[in-house]
Order: structure tokens, then sequence, then C-alpha cells
């Protein structure tokens, strides 16, 4: 009897010590909803959950060399499953930001989708991407993650069977790069987008009105009461909207009182000089086009600053004016309004309607591939904004 107790603990202590050893590897295996993390030298850390490929924790040193966690989240991953309204962390797709009246038409047939949005489609309709799919964790390591997700014909209405592969790398220079990468057996539009949160003070730390950004976009795409655009280009030039020279969130935040009745900056950036030429740019054809910086975002306050850098045509920059302090986030703590700033690159809104904007249809053959890579550093060592021409990629 004693020998058969000293050898159940003797094979307890033992698993304790298999577990504590490897801990991560342990948990992938037996619990589909663990995270993948992944670390480098400097001490960033990134944790990636199977359930919408969320980045569910990103711990990034400050100038003093703490770090914090810097991205709005849940406690855990059932928690993003069951309900995420504010979209925290993960990919939105089909097709990521608006499409008027949930309705498309494609080589000569109508598709209705989900209206989610004012009798809209945001963000693909119920069912984005992230919010109730687990997708599968392919390969893992502390330098990178890949995960795949099927996307069967006729999901939220759109054509096509749909594979889509979701890899996040870090390396030792504080790149945390996302690739998309999609492909389809029917003709379909694609169009996903990266959808965290920030605050680089810290996910629970007030609001992010003191972020001093830049956004390397000359025009953004108006839109109507229900934030479609109306297909319009409107010059950033001594408006609110011009960040082509660092200026904080807050500094104009008030005179963006559109659409009511909250106001804030939740609209579509041109990238990149793009203009009225703008539908000359394939996005799906143009695979090989290597990411650009769009935007840097600093806290003057903790240090720490970005940069965000794509192959998208647009951007999405959104200063959570819909956060209300009505969702309990990490640790309880309850997100007031502008508690985290999303830079969301994507294709246009509404694409799917519009033409005369740049398209994302891919077809069969045809490989989607969109880059949202960060790069994090210490904005006293930061290179002036607009000077900085090639962000180091891994
Ligand atoms: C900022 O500087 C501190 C102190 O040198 C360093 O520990 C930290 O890693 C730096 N953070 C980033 C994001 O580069
Ligand atoms: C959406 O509905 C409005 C009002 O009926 C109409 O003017 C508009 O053309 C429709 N747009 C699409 C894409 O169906
Ligand atoms: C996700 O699934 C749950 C349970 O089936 C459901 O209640 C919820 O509405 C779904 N969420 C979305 C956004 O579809
Ligand atoms: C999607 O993946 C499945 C399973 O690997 C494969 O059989 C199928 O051919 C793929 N389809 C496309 C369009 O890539
Ligand atoms: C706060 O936001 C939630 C979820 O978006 C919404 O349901 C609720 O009505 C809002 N509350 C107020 C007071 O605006």
């Amino acid at each position: 009897m004693a020998g058969g107790r000293i050898f159940r603990t003797t094979l307890a202590l033992t698993i304790a010590a298999v577990c504590l050893s490897g801990a991560t590897i342990a948990q992938a295996e037996t619990d589909p909803l663990a995270p993948a993390v992944l670390r480098n030298r400097n001490g960033v850390q990134a944790e990636i959950l199977p359930v919408g490929a969320i980045i569910h924790r990103l711990l990034v040193p400050d100038a003093n060399g703490k770090a914090d966690d810097i991205v709005l989240g849940f406690d855990d991953a059932k928690t993003y499953e069951r309900y995420n309204s504010p979209y925290f962390g993960g990919i939105v797709g089909r097709v990521a930001n608006r499409v008027q009246n949930g309705t498309f038409e494609l080589d000569g047939q109508r598709y209705i989708l989900d209206k989610n949005d004012h009798g809209n489609t945001l963000h693909g309709g119920f069912n984005p991407f992230f919010e109730n799919n687990t997708w599968t964790v392919e390969e893992a390591s502390d330098k990178e993650v890949k995960l795949s997700l099927f996307s069967p014909t006729g999901t939220q209405g759109f054509p096509g069977n749909l594979n889509v592969t979701a890899t996040y790398s870090l390396n030792d220079d504080n790149v945390l790069q996302l690739v998309i990468e999609a492909t389809t057996d029917k003709t379909t539009p694609v169009n996903l987008a990266q959808h965290s949160y920030f605050n680089l003070n810290g996910q629970a730390r007030d609001n992010v009105l003191n972020h001093v950004v830049y956004i390397n976009g000359l025009y953004v795409t108006p839109t109507d009461l229900t934030q479609i655009p109306n297909g319009e280009l409107a010059a950033v030039k001594g408006t609110p909207f011009d960040f082509t020279t660092p200026h904080s969130i807050g500094e104009r935040i008030r005179a963006v009182t559109f659409p009511p009745p909250i106001g804030g900056y939740d609209h579509n950036w041109a990238l990149f000089g793009l203009g009225t030429d703008a539908a000359s740019k394939t996005f799906n054809s143009v695979v090989s086009e290597e990411p650009q910086l769009a935007a840097s975002v600093y806290s003057p306050q903790s240090g720490r600053a970005m940069d965000l850098s794509t192959n998208a045509p647009g951007l999405q920059f959104y200063s959570g004016n819909f956060l209300n302090g009505s969702v309990a986030g990490k640790g309880a703590y309850s997100y007031p309004q502008y508690g985290g700033f999303a830079m969301e690159s994507q294709v246009w809104p509404d694409f799917v309607n519009k033409p005369s904007f740049p398209q994302s249809i891919l077809s069969p053959g045809q490989l989607y591939r969109h880059v949202w890579s960060l790069k994090f550093y210490n904005h006293t060592a930061a290179p002036a904004p607009g000077s900085v021409q090639t962000t180091s990629l891994p």
C-alpha cells in the first residue's frame, strides 16, 4: 500500500515537473483554447489565441524597461467566444468594415449578407471570423505561430470555400508581424483585418487621447450617417483628419462630430498618396508589394512607440469612440470611451459596391496576402515620423 502511494506521489511529481518545464506545449496539446506565446530577447511577448486568432496579451517594455500589456481584451478565451461586441484583438472578415444594405453584386449574381449595423453589414455579419471560430494551430514556436481556418461556401452569405491562414511572428527587432493569406475555389471578395485595440500606457490606464499619431495618407473617404462612404475622397489638409504631421488624438477630436451622436475618429484613410487614381489598385493581385509605413503612434507618458506597416491600400483609424464603460475587460477593468485605438489596415469600406475604390476580389488560383506589421520602440529613439521609408521586417 505504502509502495503504491509512493509510486503515485512520484508520478504526480514527474507530471508536475514536465508541465512546469513545457507548460505552453502541454497546454496547447490538451487545451485547444490555450494561447501560443511568442517571445523575444527584449521582453516583448505576444499571446495568440486559437479563438479568432486574437492577440490576447501583448507585453512591451516602456522607456524604463517595465513591461505592460498594451492590448484591450478579456481575461479568458471563452469570453471572446461568447461575447466580443467591441471586436477586441482578432481578425475580422470575410469583408471587414461596412457593406451597404448588406448586399453586393458579383459576376451578375446578387449576394445577401447579414445586416448587423444600421441596415448594413459590419465585419462580415453576425459571425465575424474571430467571435465564434476556433482556428487550427498548424505550427507554433516562440518566434512564430501559424493558424488556419476553413470558411465554407455560404459563410455569412459569401460565395466560395475560403482557406485562410494567419501567421504571427516576432523578432528581436521588436517587430510583430501578421501575414494573412487566403485562397478560394470561386471568385469572392476578401478583406481580412486585424482589429486589436491598443493603449501604449497599458491596457487598463484611462484613455489614449494623449497619444500622438502620424498617418501616411492624404485623403479620407467621407461617409453617410451609417458610415457608408459616399464614394468621394476628401483631402485631409487643414482638417482634424490631417495626421501627415503628428498630432495627439485628443487635440482635435471634439471637432470630429460626424457621424452623430458620438463622433471621434472612425474613418478610412487612403494610404500612400492614393487618391482618385485608387481604382487602379487591385489589392489581391499585388501580392508582391512590400509593406510601407502607414502610421506611427507614441505615448509621451510611457515613451512606447509603434509603427504600422502594411501593403493594404487603406487604414481605418478608430479611437474607441463606442467604448462606454459597459464592457468588463481584463481584471474587471471597464474600458472607458477612447480607452484604446485600433489601426485596421484593409481595403476601403464598401469597396464591393464602389467600383472607383481599390478592389480585392479573389479568384481561384490567386493568393490574397495582407501584411500588418508592428514595430515597437522607445519614442526618444524614434526617427521623426515621415522620415521612415522602410521598417525592418523579419
Ligand atoms: C525602451 O528602453 C528601455 C531602456 O533602455 C528598454 O529596456 C526597452 O526594451 C525599450 N523598449 C522598446 C520597446 O524598445
Ligand atoms: C442601399 O439602399 C439605398 C436606399 O434604398 C439605395 O439608395 C442604395 O443604392 C442601396 N445600395 C446598395 C449597394 O444596394
Ligand atoms: C456566438 O455563439 C453564441 C453561442 O452559440 C451565440 O449566442 C452568439 O450570438 C454568437 N455570436 C456571434 C457574434 O455570432
Ligand atoms: C482548402 O484546403 C483544403 C484542405 O487542405 C484543400 O483540399 C482545398 O483544395 C483548399 N482549397 C483552396 C481553394 O485552396
Ligand atoms: C454602451 O455600449 C453598449 C455596447 O456597445 C450598448 O449596448 C449600451 O447601450 C451603451 N450604453 C450607453 C449608456 O450608451
